[in-house]
């Protein structure tokens, strides 16, 4: 491999300028589907994991090297910002994250840390020089977040939600203090990202997961500012991925809001949204996640289909829907990542 990475087919399809083949990572591509990040796992609470930089970079590295895949994500989660800012959050075996102090009020707003994020989140920047340095010669890193919606729902709800009927109160109730919350964590969220960025990140992605909850006309109001503010804070040159869910009838305002990739969940046809979303940006997609609980065959097809779809044309990269679901067979996984080489080698 080059001495650089500029020209890896991942930061190419970024740039949409044509690669040799279609570069494929996957969303949680290090999680609890691997016994080898099981094994890691018996050995620290995910928080700690996530803390101890060394043992975070090797989970990253281990993770790209087993399964082939064109690009490292950073082992981290989209929730630590919450930690210094005071939320209380705590990982709950099986329930996912649980936030002890919710914001719900001007006075909660108010009560939140203001945030060194070298200071509190370092850890993370030191993750990625690690991962930056061991895989220098092999494959670009990506540096993540969550957008200020997302994150602020697990705040405000105080972990998960199915209808985020608390998130929509305070925004439709009590504007002020939804907006000055949703400042007050895109502003940690820019820092938090540029640090990446300045510690060696190549590219960061911004995951708006739950975006997809929202009326569009309540995404433009209450969301979409915020995000823009963050991605506009960004240094220049880095290419920002912006990913969601259930986003079919938001992902030109998705767009709007900023970033040179959009992720796109597998209720969309990849070339339908492309078209509406235009030339200007490219597409990262679209397998459903559970086409990996099925057979090779299956995989491959689902995979020609995507990649018809693409057309061969610049900036697509292939990727799931959303996250690799904890039961995925790994073999299947990795013959989705060896599909998409062969059937896209140009
Ligand atoms: O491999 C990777 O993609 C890298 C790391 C990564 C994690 N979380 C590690 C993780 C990334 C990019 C995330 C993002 C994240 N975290 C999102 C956005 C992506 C998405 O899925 O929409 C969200 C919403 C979170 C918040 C979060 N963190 C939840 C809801 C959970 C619990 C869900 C679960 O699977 O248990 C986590 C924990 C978490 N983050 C795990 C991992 C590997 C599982 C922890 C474990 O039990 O080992």
């Amino acid at each position: 491999m080059p001495a650089t990475l500029t020209d890896h087919p991942f930061l190419r399809a970024c740039r949409r300028e044509p690669a040799a083949f279609t570069p494929v990572w996957l969303m949680r591509q290090a999680g609890r589907y691997l016994p080898e990040y099981r094994r890691v796992r018996d050995r620290f609470s995910f928080l700690d994991l996530c803390r101890d930089s060394s043992a975070a970079a090797q989970v990253t590295v281990d993770t790209v090297r087993r399964l082939g895949v064109d690009a490292a994500i950073i082992f981290a989660d989209i929730l630590l910002p919450l930690v210094p800012m005071g939320a209380g959050l705590t990982y709950e075996k099986g329930d996912g994250p649980r936030i002890a102090r919710t914001i719900r009020s001007m006075s909660d707003v108010d009560q939140l840390h203001p945030v060194s994020v070298e200071e509190s989140l370092g850890f993370v920047a030191q993750t990625v020089r690690l991962v930056r340095r061991e895989l220098e010669r092999e494959v670009p890193v990506i540096g993540f977040a969550g957008a200020p919606f997302t994150v602020a729902s697990y705040a405000i709800e105080g972990g998960g939600s199915r209808n985020y009927v608390a998130t929509k109160s305070l925004m439709h109730d009590d504007p002020a203090t939804w907006h000055r919350f949703m400042d007050v964590v895109a502003g940690v969220t820019a820092q938090y990202l540029n640090m990446q960025i300045d510690a060696g990140a190549h590219v960061v992605q911004i995951f708006d997961s739950w975006a997809g909850a929202l009326s569009p006309a309540d995404y433009r109001a209450f969301v979409q500012p915020h995000t823009r503010k963050v991605i506009e804070s960004l240094r220049s040159g880095t290419p920002v991925i912006h990913f969601g869910t259930m986003t079919g009838t938001l992902l030109t305002d998705m767009r709007d809001a900023g970033g040179d990739v959009i992720g796109l969940d597998w209720r969309v046809d990849l070339d339908e949204a492309w078209n509406r979303l235009g030339a200007g940006v490219g597409v990262q997609g679209n397998l459903d996640p559970v086409l990996l609980f099925s057979n090779r065959a299956a995989i491959r097809d689902a995979v020609a289909d995507i990649l018809r779809r693409a057309n061969g044309k610049p900036g697509h990269i292939f990727n799931l829907g959303h996250g690799i679901l904890p039961e995925t067979p790994v073999d299947n996984v990795l013959a989705l990542v060896d599909a998409v080489h062969e059937l896209s080698r140009r």
